[in-house]
């Protein structure tokens, strides 16, 4: 029988497949009776969003303000907003921790870096095995260059940060886009990360014509959607100084198989758990052990990153994107 194991940011991983955070893993009832029952290897905490507490403080003094409360007071409620927030989270961590007996990935979205410090330092006090940086704010300021943002910019600097400041190995789910994505996902697995994660997915918006109001679009991933994860792992497997980890419509045991062929060492699954619930998780194993004893792989080791562009006899044809009737055969 083939050996699922992987190994991932220095954790041994039985296999490959990670629950990615999402509503199935903010609380311990999900964790416990749908992800660890049908063997996630891991999971990945939703994460804790500073903006949210930003919110919810916002909504308290919007309100106090109204009844007269001095500046004081709203310090008050901002300091009792955030350690309450924060004591719910690291609750989770131990909890989670004490009860599942697997790894247990922390997350936490900030924007401001004193907050990406405070909430990573508290992460790391509640045992979260590893911490996930889930760094992505949309950039409305027109005025900033993207140097800025992507050379030495935001992203470096967070991540050099949170590694001078904590102990546990760090990933950072970063999204597409950047101008240059293979240069910025090569400077970040050179600052100390263990893992990357390629790539995060958005909520997006879309229009009610009837209300004539911005609504939340289709919240779940396309089957096109593959693509993009599985051009850039291929692209920057043995080109990086890091773990790559694939995310972005995963949704059975062959785009298991196409990811662990392209270079990454575990995959991150959200819409194929909520689309064909939590059991999933098994038959992607059973196609995967399946699949390695009929090729006679006997583990990972044996073919992870066999399709990469590094070990490609012709790699220039993974840089080709336009529709040419020389690669795309008939049209
Ligand atoms: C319902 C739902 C909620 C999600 N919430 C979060 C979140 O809070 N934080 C986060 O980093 N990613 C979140 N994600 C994104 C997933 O973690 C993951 O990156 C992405 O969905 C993977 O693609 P897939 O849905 O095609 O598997 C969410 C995804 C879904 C479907």
């Amino acid at each position: 029988v083939a050996d699922l194991s992987t190994s991932y940011l220095g954790l041994k991983l039985k296999k490959p497949i990670i629950a990615a955070s999402s509503g199935l893993t903010d609380n311990l009832k999900s964790l416990q009776e749908q992800l660890k029952k049908n063997d996630a290897a891991t999971i990945i905490l939703k994460p804790i969003f500073e903006d949210e507490i930003t919110h919810e403080y916002e909504v308290l003094t919007s309100e106090a303000g109204s009844i007269g409360y001095n500046a004081e007071h709203m310090d008050y409620f901002d300091y009792q907003i955030r350690e309450k927030n924060l004591l719910k989270y690291t609750e989770l961590i131990k909890n989670a921790k004490k009860e599942l007996s697997i790894p247990i990935i922390a997350s936490i979205n900030c924007y401001s870096t004193h907050e990406w410090e405070y909430f990573a330092s508290n992460c790391e006090k509640s045992e979260a095995d590893t911490l996930e940086l889930n760094i992505f704010s949309t950039p409305t300021n027109f005025g900033i260059k993207s140097d800025i943002i992507e050379d030495r910019g935001r992203y470096l600097q967070i991540a050099e940060k949170i590694i001078s400041k904590t102990n546990i190995p760090i990933t950072l789910k970063i999204s597409p886009y950047f101008s240059n994505l293979g240069s910025i996902i090569q400077q970040l697995s050179t600052t100390g990360i263990k893992g990357l994660v390629l790539f995060n997915r958005f909520f997006g918006s879309d229009f009610d014509i009837d209300k004539l109001e911005l609504c939340s679009s289709y919240v779940f991933s396309n089957s096109d959607k593959i693509a993009q994860s599985l051009k850039w792992t291929s692209t920057m497997s043995n080109k990086v100084e890091c773990d790559l980890a694939a995310s972005t419509r995963i949704d059975g045991g062959e785009t298991v198989i196409k990811q662990l062929l392209v270079g990454t060492s575990t995959v991150q699954l959200a819409t194929a758990l909520y689309q064909n619930r939590t059991e999933h998780i098994r038959t992607i194993l059973s196609t995967l052990g399946n699949w390695m004893d009929q090729k006679n792989f006997k583990n990972i080791a044996m073919f992870r990153g066999k399709l990469s562009q590094t070990e490609s006899s012709n790699p220039d044809i993974y840089d080709r994107i336009q529709f040419m009737k020389f690669f795309s055969g008939k049209f």
